[in-house]
């Protein structure tokens, strides 16, 4: 990859004929992650299909290796996992170096911090940036030693965990899976019920595998759209089969370009439909698009549909904040489709996008203002006014800030602008999405790289 020699590599989205075709996006990346950290955490083996191979992933798998686990790659995406159990950490040799990934370096602090081990986390410029207080102010009621981070809570930082792992009951302070699920994880080593508290229900992925695991997991609701979660400690998690589904967030792109480049009619199979992950096309249904659901059906334990996509008119809309742990990843290409809607699009609530793999408040605004789109953040709220389907694009290149999501983002939006738009980068779409440019490419599009 271009940043492994300190280049950036510039790509080209232009607009062309119409796309055309069926195609499948990788796995999801939140269940990809989970997978090999509870592969990690149980006795016996763990066998994953449809694994996401991104960078970020296979981030977590190397530490997972550096803390006991058997990792073996059979085939693409099939992996199998031999686990250590809850408890049968050692201790890493090295740092634990988790690249651009934020999700694999949080979940994993939860996991490590809560075993008698000293480790070490950090990661890419990006992820020196991101806020981890979040993760460790738990951790520490949890008996965690914060034994050093750099400044304002960041990586890199060492943790050392208790001999006994203390369990807590614990509200968030942001809608976060990722803080609910690097407590849960902890709380898998103490002894007794651990609770985590959200005022807003995010992805469910760490609940439904620790039960498919074996673990004894109580879920509430809580207020109006919140949840109590609840995992009793110290279960034996059992080795076991996993099917990854496809990557929702991942979907997004090639769902906005067919909605954008006119003539288009796609079909993007088995695509994940947990209702905590599909605000994207909840939202683009209430603009006007044509996206159906066919053939739905169960996939390791979620429910996935094929969904055929056609080039539709869509129209501005408010999305409301509490809609925001459902989207949270897609705002960004949700701008590029507000952009070519006709009339305003409000998306409200969008602070948690501040701290992103970028600011990814800044960097949408900043690439709308290079295509010409008119646009205002107003407090935590994105207001994109559409251009009706001729948008201009060229400018700058579009500043990516080692984000893979700005970057695929800013590319579909150029499969339909007068000008090409080109971002200064697109080496970081491999963490998440490796075949996205393919796979476009698959559909008839024009990506120069
Ligand atoms: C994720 C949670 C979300 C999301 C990220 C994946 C997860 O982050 O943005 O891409 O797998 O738990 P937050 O929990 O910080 O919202």
């Amino acid at each position: 990859m271009g940043h492994a020699h300190g280049l950036a590599s510039p790509v080209t989205g232009r607009a062309g004929s119409a796309l055309k075709g069926r195609i499948r996006v990788p796995g999801d990346k939140s269940i990809s992650h989970r997978s090999m950290i509870f592969g990690l955490l149980s006795i016996g083996e763990t066998r994953v299909e449809g694994l996401l191979e991104g960078d970020d992933v296979l981030r977590t798998a190397e530490a997972c290796k550096a803390l006991g686990a058997g990792i073996v790659r059979e085939a693409p995406g099939r992996w199998r996992i031999r686990g250590v159990g809850i408890g049968g950490l050692s201790e890493p040799a090295g740092i634990l170096d988790f690249g651009n990934a934020g999700t694999g370096s949080r979940l994993m602090m939860g996991v490590a911090g809560s075993h008698p081990i000293t480790a070490t986390f950090d990661g890419d410029a990006s992820l020196r940036k991101r806020p981890m207080r979040r993760i460790l102010d738990p951790l520490v009621r949890m008996g965690v030693t914060v034994v050093s981070e750099a400044e304002g809570g960041r990586v890199p930082l060492t943790l050392r965990g208790p001999r006994e792992t203390i369990p807590i009951t614990y509200e968030t302070p942001a809608a976060s899976a990722q803080i609910k699920s690097a407590i849960l994880l902890a709380g898998l080593n103490a002894p007794g019920r651990t609770t985590v508290i959200e005022q807003e229900a995010t992805r469910d992925h760490t609940e439904r595998m620790l039960r498919h695991f074996g673990a004894t997991v109580e879920v509430a609701p809580h207020g109006e759209h919140g949840r109590a979660v609840t995992v009793h400690g110290q279960p034996e998690l059992r080795g076991t089969a996993v099917v990854v589904p496809s990557d929702p967030s991942s979907a997004a792109f090639p769902i906005v370009a067919a909605l954008i480049v006119p003539g288009s009619d796609v079909v993007i199979e088995g695509v994940m439909m947990n209702p905590l992950r599909t605000g994207l096309i909840a939202t683009l249904l209430e603009m006007g698009a044509s996206i159906e659901r066919l053939n739905e059906r169960e996939e390791g334990g979620e429910t996935v549909a094929d969904l055929r996509v056609r080039a539709s008119r869509l129209k501005g809309v408010t999305v409301p904040a509490a809609r925001a742990p459902a989207m949270i990843d897609e705002y960004p290409i949700l701008a590029v489709a507000a952009a070519f809607a006709e009339g305003t699009t409000r998306m409200q609530g969008l602070h948690e996008l501040r701290v992103k793999e970028s600011d990814r408040l800044a960097a949408v605004a900043a690439g709308l203002a290079e295509a010409g789109v008119p646009h205002e953040i107003v407090g935590d709220d994105l207001v994109v006014h559409g251009l009706e389907g001729r948008v201009r694009g060229g400018g700058r290149p579009v500043a990516t800030h080692l984000d893979h999501r700005i970057a695929m983002s800013f590319l579909v939006m150029g499969l339909a602008t007068v000008e090409p738009v080109t971002v200064d980068d697109g080496a970081m779409i491999a963490t998440s999405f490796p075949t996205f440019i393919p796979l476009m490419r698959e559909l008839g599009a024009t990506i120069l790289d």
